[in-house]
């Protein structure tokens, strides 16, 4: 039992929709701009009161149903989030105590928008040594609450989601590798400048809010998307043409678009969501792939590149047969 393999996806968007004329109403910008800048058609936001683990619950809710296992199977659970519901305890073990399957370990990772993908690494990794049979792996934020809806640069970009995915040991791929890094010298690009240790008050001029400069984050992140799958597939000794669906953090129309052309890989070959999701931070690559899992893009025996890029900054790889 040398791999980790998915055996069921899921994922949950908030009912309310915040459309680009809705948008219109609020900030100075127009529905056309936002679209040709970034793609983004329209965003889900979590309803007042509903939280990073209620979004989380309902998307591992729906992995555990495909996957055709009830909670008690599950021996390790691990959330990327940067938007947990309480400063402590974390949301995973909260959502463990939902389950209501006590005793395994139960985690966050904090990596922003790489989240999902630095949980599905330390999943595998839990699974290819023994120390855990079948894993959930969920992404999951309410990024919207630490949006400064005044500010046009960040407010038009971001959505609340979750999405999820059970692993399972088994004797074949699975999970062929992954890879994490991280950069902390790029924190200013792309930052909550407000924090627990450093204080916050959100009437006050330290308010938790996402501050971004944009173009600079732009020409990182498709320069990094590139650089991690070349190296990813070089490692494994396949090219892009190996590679059935590339699944990107849905940060920006763009970005993916330009990740995909630097690649050389087909459009259709890219799974993307970001008319309909925004940038949903942790939530963006499983969202995407369950997506494509459940309209029947993705088959059983394809390979998958799931690649994130977010705050830090962090990014990853994660290499798979579905
Ligand atoms: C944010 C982003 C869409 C801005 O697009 P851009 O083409 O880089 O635009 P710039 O930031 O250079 O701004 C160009 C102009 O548009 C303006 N602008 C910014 N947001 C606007 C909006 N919502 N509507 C209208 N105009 C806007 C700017 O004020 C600027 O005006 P100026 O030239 O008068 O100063 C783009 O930089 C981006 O998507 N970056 C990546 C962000 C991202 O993906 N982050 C998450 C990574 S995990």
């Amino acid at each position: 039992m040398n791999y980790a393999r998915i055996i069921g996806t899921g994922g949950y968007l908030p009912e309310n929709v915040l459309t680009n004329a809705e948008l219109e109403q609020r900030i100075e910008t127009t529905a056309d701009w936002i679209v040709e800048r970034t793609g983004v058609e329209e965003r889900h936001i979590a309803a007042p009161g509903e939280t990073t683990c209620d979004l989380a619950e309902q998307a591992s809710r729906r992995a555990l149903a495909a996957a055709g296992l009830e909670p008690g199977d599950i021996d390790l659970i691990i959330i990327g989030t940067t938007t947990p519901d309480h400063v402590f305890p974390s949301v995973a073990t909260q959502l463990q105590h939902r389950l209501g399957c006590h005793g395994g370990p139960a985690f966050d990772v904090q990596a922003v928008c790489t989240g999902f993908v630095y949980a599905m690494d330390i999943a595998s990794r839990f699974i290819r040594t023994g120390a855990s049979r079948r894993a959930l792996v969920v992404g999951a934020d309410t990024f919207t609450r630490i949006i400064n809806w005044q500010d046009r640069g960040t407010c038009i970009l971001f959505g609340d989601g979750a999405g999820a995915v059970v692993l399972e040991a088994a004797d074949a791929p699975g999970i062929i590798d992954s890879r994490l890094h991280a950069d902390g010298r790029y924190k200013e690009l792309l930052w909550v400048p407000a924090g627990v240790s450093s204080g916050y008050d959100q009437t006050q001029q330290n308010a938790a809010f996402v501050e971004m400069r944009g173009s600079e984050v732009f020409k990182v992140a498709v320069t990094t998307l590139k650089e991690i799958s070349e190296q990813i597939l070089a490692a494994n000794h396949l090219t892009v043409a190996d590679v059935d669906w590339l699944i990107p953090h849905q940060a920006n129309r763009r970005i993916l678009a330009a990740t995909a052309k630097r690649l050389g890989l087909p459009e259709v070959k890219m799974v993307d969501c970001v008319r309909i999701h925004g940038n949903t931070s942790a939530a963006s690559v499983p969202l995407a792939l369950d997506v494509a899992v459940r309209d029947g893009r993705i088959q059983r025996g394809d390979t998958l590149l799931l690649v994130g890029f977010g705050g830090g900054f962090t990014w990853g790889a994660v290499l798979l047969k579905y």
